[in-house]
């Protein structure tokens, strides 16, 4: 079964086509990060606006590239269509931003209408984990991806870190999961992106913090972990806290302070030990609910996802403390993309979930797992 997913809950406009759920025939993507980076973080409007011109020069890639013309096909008379290839078409309904969200559905909609396919209504941070069961590639696609040797197995715990979400869930099978716990304020990533800015690094915050952290000492300040009393649930806005007010003493400045004027007042040397400081903090904090989860439920396997899964601090402290090796995957498929939302819906399909009515599917903005 070949299953074109379509993702657009933010920045990334996207579409991959999958079969079987597990073979990446295409991957493309469109992101707007460039033009948000001035602003240091997505504006919806503009990441709605790029969609509208991404969206169908996206979906015609993920189709050509799935499914290159065979050269001895003749023009005009050939009436080779990648859609005759295609079984259903899968699209992200939530959550995510309502301008975003509604470019992709309405798309999907469409196709779904005019090619005459069934439409799986998919949600984005349930399918984030399901990118670990992309474990093959078709020799037409052209850029290389790291993937897991073979899909992860159930009961499978998954760690869901993003600059939207973050949440730990425990799958007895694809459609069957518990929500163990969430964040009650920023997501990890979102703490990495209000971080590196405090900083004076460039959006998104992940990857240059990671980049500022390698040249760091991680044990230069003390910051704190929060102490919630559930095992399961997560907080960063005090570590965040703790990293502005550290840094305002630093200069010795009090909490007073402008926070954007900290960064001009910081040698290298500070700053690259902070963000040294703050990343081993903030992936200490859901790795300690992981291992503690792990413990409890002792899962067959342990998953991560969403764009933080990136991070090789996360990857590398879960190696050490876990007792299996946890499952990441590559990169492009860590972050937004269609491949993910055409994985889980293709477990929708074998588990006979109804497909969405094409001529009614709305967005759900603040859908949850
Ligand atoms: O999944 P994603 O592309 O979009 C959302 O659904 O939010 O995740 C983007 C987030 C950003 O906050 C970014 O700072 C973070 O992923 N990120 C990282 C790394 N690469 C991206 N965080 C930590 N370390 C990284 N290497
Ligand atoms: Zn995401």
């Amino acid at each position: 079964m070949r299953i074109l997913g379509i993702e657009t809950s933010c920045d990334e406009t996207a579409a991959a086509v999958v079969e079987d759920g597990h073979r990446l025939l295409s991957n493309a993507v469109a992101s707007s990060m460039d033009l948000h980076v001035a602003y240091g973080g997505v504006v919806p409007e503009i990441a709605a606006r790029s969609h509208i011109e991404h969206m169908m020069p996206v979906v015609e890639k993920a189709l050509s590239n799935a499914f290159p013309q065979p050269s001895n096909f003749q023009l005009p008379t050939s009436n080779f269509d990648p859609w005759d290839q295609i079984d259903a078409i899968a699209v992200t309904y939530g959550p995510g931003l309502g301008g975003s969200l509604l470019v992709g559905v309405m798309t999907a909609r469409t196709l779904a209408i005019t090619k005459n396919k069934p439409l799986y209504a998919v949600n984005h941070v349930h399918a984030h984990p399901f990118a670990n069961f992309i474990t093959k590639t078709s020799p037409s696609l052209t850029s290389n991806f790291q993937l897991p040797t073979s899909a992860p197995t159930f009961p499978m715990l998954a760690l869901i870190v993003s600059g939207g979400h973050s949440q730990m869930a425990l799958f007895g099978s694809p459609l069957e999961y518990e929500l163990l716990g969430r964040t009650r304020d920023d997501a990890i990533g979102e703490a990495f992106d209000k971080v590196a800015k405090i900083l004076g690094l460039p959006y998104p915050g992940g990857p240059s913090i990671q980049k500022a952290a390698a040249n760091g000492y991680p044990h230069a300040y003390k910051l704190p972990k929060a102490k919630l009393d559930h095992p399961y649930e997560y907080s960063f806005s005090g570590l965040k806290t703790a990293v502005l007010r550290t840094l305002q003493s630093e200069i010795g400045e009090d909490h007073t302070f402008p926070s954007h004027k900290l960064a001009e007042r910081l040698s290298e040397a500070q700053k690259a030990n902070m963000a040294a400081n703050f990343m081993r903090t903030a992936v200490e904090t859901v790795v300690d609910s992981s291992v503690r989860a792990y413990e409890e439920f002792r899962p067959k396997s342990v998953v991560i996802a969403g764009g933080v899964a990136a991070s090789a601090e996360l990857r590398k402290q879960l190696e050490e403390r876990l007792p299996i090796q946890p499952v990441y995957t590559d990169m492009k498929l860590c972050t937004d993309n269609g491949a993910m939302i055409a994985a889980l819906a293709y477990h929708m399909a074998q588990n006979d979930v109804e497909p969405a009515d094409p001529y009614t599917l709305d967005i759900k903005p603040n859908l949850s797992m």
